[in-house]
C-alpha cells in the first residue's frame, strides 16, 4: 500500500537524495502521489510517480533530515492536495502515514471548534492537528505525540517531524508495518525494509503499539503508555528485493499469507456486528435507487469472475435478490436486456480490465445502475461506476490474482448483509453471518500454518500432468479458482467441474494418473461431495480431499486430506481457497518456475 521513508543523520549527506532514492525503491508498492518534506526547506508534493517529485524539487531544497511518502488513494482523490507529508495549522508538525484513521471525523470536528483549519480531505491530516494541539498545552513533542496517539482509532504506520526540533523523528506502529533502520550517526523510518538495506543491514521491526523516538545517533522504543521497551536490533540478511517481499520468496507467497490482514482491512469500519448490519460509505450516494433493485448482474474476468459466481450464491440465499454472473467479455458482446432495476456489478482488482470497462459502458447505456467492487482507487472502472466500494487489500504485485479474491469475497459478503438486511435477512441471521466475517481473520491464520504441509503435497503431486478440482454449491467457483491457479502459475493441465457434471464428462479421463482435488467441506451437501469421491476412487483415481476439521471418515477414503476450519457455508470459500493457493504456488516452485511472472500472462488486461 502506501509506502513511507524518513531520515535523520548527522553527516554530511544530502538527507534530500537519501530520501529521494529511498522512495524509488518502495514504488514497487503501487502508489498514485508522492511527498517530501524537510525542516530546512519544507515541502514538495505532486500527483504520480518518484521521477514527477524528483522535477519538482528544486535545486536549493536540502536538509538533513525529513520525511518522505507515497500516497494509495483511500480518502480523497489522489490530489497534491491530499498527498503526504501534511501538517497542522502552523505548519510545524510534520507527518506521513499508512493506514486508516477511523474516528477522523469526530476528532476534525472537535479540532475545527477548536478553531483548526484543514487543507485536505485526508484523513491524515488530522493527526497532525491532534498533535499541535496537545503540543500546545504539554509543550513536549514527545508528549504530545503520545497524548494524541491515545485517542486515534484505526491503524497507523507513522513518521512524524517538529520543525523545531528538526534532528528528531517520530515513529509509531499500529497494525501497519514501522521499521527503523540503525545506521552509524544516522537512523531511518519505513514501511518495509527496502529503502533501508542500501545504508544499514541493522534493523528494528516495532510491533503494534509501540513508539519510538529517533536522533541521529539514538534510538528508543516506547509502549503507548510511555513505558521503555528494552529490544537490540536485528541484523537482516535480506537483500532489497526480499525485503520488498517481506522476506518471502516470491509476492504471491505473501500476498497469500496477507490473507488475515486483508480481510480485516476490507471489514475495518463496516460491519455492524450487534445488528448484522453492512456500512457500505460508497453505496450512499445510490441508496434511493439500490432499495428498487430487482436484479442483479455480476461481471468480470478471471479470478474475480469467480468471485462473483460466488457472490451469486450468497446473494441469492440471503438477500433473495436473482443474480446472474457472466464473464465481461461474453456480456459485452450480448444484447443484454438490463433497465433501471438491474444492477450490474463489476468486480476487478485493478479496474482497468478492458472486458469489464466495456461491461460496465453497455451496462450505462442500457440504464442500468452500475457499481465497481475494486481494489485499485482512482481506477477507470471506480470512475465511471455510478457508485462502488473499495476493497482495500492493497497493491497486489503477483500476476495470478490471490488476496484481492479474498477481498473480493469479503466485499461480495457485505453487499449480502446490505442488501438482505434490507430485505430477508433477520436481524439474527445477520448478526451470525457478521460474527463469522469477524472470526475469519483469526480462522485464516490456521489455514496459513499448512503452508509447509501444502509444500509437501505440492511436491507429491507435482509430476501430475493433469488435475481435476470439484466442488459443490459455494464450493464450485472454489474448485474453478484451484484449477484456474494451477494453471497459471504452474503450466498444469487442470479442469475445475461442479461436482455434479463429474459423471457427465471428466470421469472418462479419470485413472491413476489423474488426480483430483475434491472440496468436501461439512456443508450441505456434503454427502452429495463423498459419494464423488467413492466413485474417483471406484475407479483408481486418486483424490486429496479439502475437508473440515475434524472430519475423520473422509481420512479413510482419500489418499491425502488437507483440513481447513469450519466457518458458515457462505463464507467457506475464503478459508477453503487458501490450501489451493499454496499448492498452486508450491507446484510451479516444484517445477522451478517463478509463480510471480507466469509465461504469457499479463496482471491487468487492458486490450481484448
Ligand atoms: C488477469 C489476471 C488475473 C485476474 C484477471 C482480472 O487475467 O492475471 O489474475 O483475475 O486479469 O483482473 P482484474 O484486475 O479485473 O481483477
Amino acid at each position: 500500500m502506501c509506502g513511507i521513508f524518513a531520515y535523520t543523520g548527522s553527516k554530511n549527506k544530502d538527507a534530500v537524495e537519501v530520501l529521494l532514492e529511498g522512495l524509488s525503491s518502495l514504488e514497487y508498492r503501487g502508489y498514485d502521489s508522492a511527498g517530501i518534506y524537510t525542516p530546512e526547506s519544507g515541502v514538495v508534493k505532486t500527483p504520480g510517480a518518484v521521477g514527477a517529485l524528483r522535477g519538482k524539487v528544486p535545486k536549493s531544497f536540502t536538509g538533513k533530515s525529513g520525511i518522505s511518502h507515497l500516497r494509495w488513494a483511500t480518502h480523497g482523490a489522489p490530489t497534491e492536495k491530499n498527498a503526504h507529508p501534511h501538517h497542522g495549522g502552523k505548519e510545524d508538525i510534520w507527518l506521513v502515514h499508512n493506514g486508516i484513521v477511523e474516528n477522523f471525523r469526530e476528532l476534525k470536528e472537535r479540532l475545527t471548534k477548536k478553531g483548526h483549519t484543514f487543507f485536505s480531505e485526508s484523513d491524515t491530516e488530522v493527526l497532525a492537528h491532534l498533535i499541535e494541539e496537545y503540543l500546545r498545552s504539554e509543550k513536549n513533542f514527545e508528549k504530545a505525540v503520545f497524548k494524541a496517539l491515545g485517542e486515534v482509532r484505526g491503524t497507523y504506520g507513522l513518521a512524524i517531524q517538529y520543525a523545531k526540533e528538526p534532528e528528531k523523528l517520530i515513529a509509531a506502529r499500529m497494525g501497519s508495518p514501522i521499521v527503523l533502520g540503525v545506521g552509524n550517526g544516522e537512523h531511518f523510518i519505513a514501511s518495509d525494509a527496502s529503502p533501508i538495506l542500501k545504508h544499514t543491514k541493522k534493523v528494528l521491526f516495532l510491533n503494534d503499539g509501540e513508539v519510538a523516538v529517533l536522533t541521529p545517533t539514538s534510538h528508543a522504543v516506547y509502549k503507548l503508555s510511555q513505558k521503555r521497551v528494552r529490544r537490540n536490533p536485528e541484523e537482516l540478511s535480506w537483500g532489497a528485493e526480499e525485503a520488498q517481499k517481506g522476506g518471502y520468496e516470491h509476492f504471491m507467497l505473501k500476498e497469500i499469507m496477507e490473507a488475515p490482514d486483508v480481510v480485516s482491512n476490507t471489514l475495518r469500519g463496516r460491519l455492524i456486528q450487534k445488528k448484522g448490519m453492512a456500512k457500505l460509505g460508497g453505496l450512499e450516494s445510490v441508496a434511493k435507487k439500490l432499495s428498487h433493485i430487482e436484479r442483479i448482474i455480476i461481471v468480470g474476468c478471471g479470478t474475480a469472475y469467480y468471485a462473483g459466481l460466488i457472490g451469486e450464491y450468497m446473494l441469492e440465499e440471503f438477500a433473495g435478490i436473482p443474480v446472474e454472473v457472466e464473464l465481461a467479455s461474453e456480456f459485452r458482446y450480448r444484447s443484454p436486456v438490463l433497465n433501471q432495476r438491474t444492477a450490474l456489478i463489476a468486480v476487478s482488482q485493478s479496474g482497468e480490465t478492458i472486458d469489464t470497462l466495456e461491461a460496465v459502458r453497455e451496462g450505462k447505456r442500457k440504464g442500468a445502475l452500475t457499481l465497481g467492487i475494486v481494489n485499485t482507487v482512482g481506477s477507470t472502472i471506480a470512475r465511471e461506476t455510478d457508485a462502488g466500494v473499495y476493497n482495500h487489500a492493497g497493491p497486489e504485485v503477483g500476476v495470478a490474482s490471490t488476496k484481492a479474491l479474498v477481498s473480493q469475497l469479503t466485499t461480495l459478503a457485505l453487499f449480502t448483509l446490505f442488501f438482505g438486511r434490507a430485505r430477508k435477512l433477520s436481524p439474527k441471521k445477520g448478526a451470525e453471518i457478521a460474527r463469522e466475517l469477524a472470526a475469519l481473520p483469526k480462522k485464516l491464520e490456521t489455514v496459513l500454518k499448512k503452508e509447509k504441509e501444502m509444500a509437501k503435497l505440492a511436491k507429491k503431486y507435482a509430476h501430475m500432468r493433469d488435475f481435476l478440482f470439484i466442488g459443490r454449491k459455494y464450493n464450485y467457483p472454489v474448485a474453478l479458482e484451484g484449477a484456474l491457479k494451477l494453471k497459471e502459475v504452474s503450466y498444469v493441465h487442470a479442469e475445475g467441474y461442479g461436482a455434479g457434471e463429474m459423471k457427465h464428462g471428466p470421469i472418462a479421463m479419470i485413472d491413476q494418473e489423474f488426480p483430483t482435488f475434491a472440496l468436501t467441506p461439512r456443508d450441505s451437501v456434503y454427502e452429495k461431495n463423498v459419494s464423488n469421491v467413492h466413485e474417483l476412487k471406484a475407479r483408481k483415481g486418486l483424490v486429496i480431499a479439502l475437508a473440515t476439521e475434524g472430519d475423520k471418515s473422509i481420512a479413510k477414503l482419500a489418499d491425502d486430506v488437507v483440513y481447513v476450519p469450519k466457518t458458515l457455508e457462505m463464507l467457506q470459500p475464503i478459508l477453503n481457497l487458501i490450501p489451493l493457493q499454496l499448492f498452486a504456488y508450491y507446484v510451479a516452485i516444484q517445477k522451478g518456475l517463478n509463480p510471480d511472472r507466469p509465461r504469457n500472462l499479463a496482471k491487468s488486461v487492458t486490450v481484448e
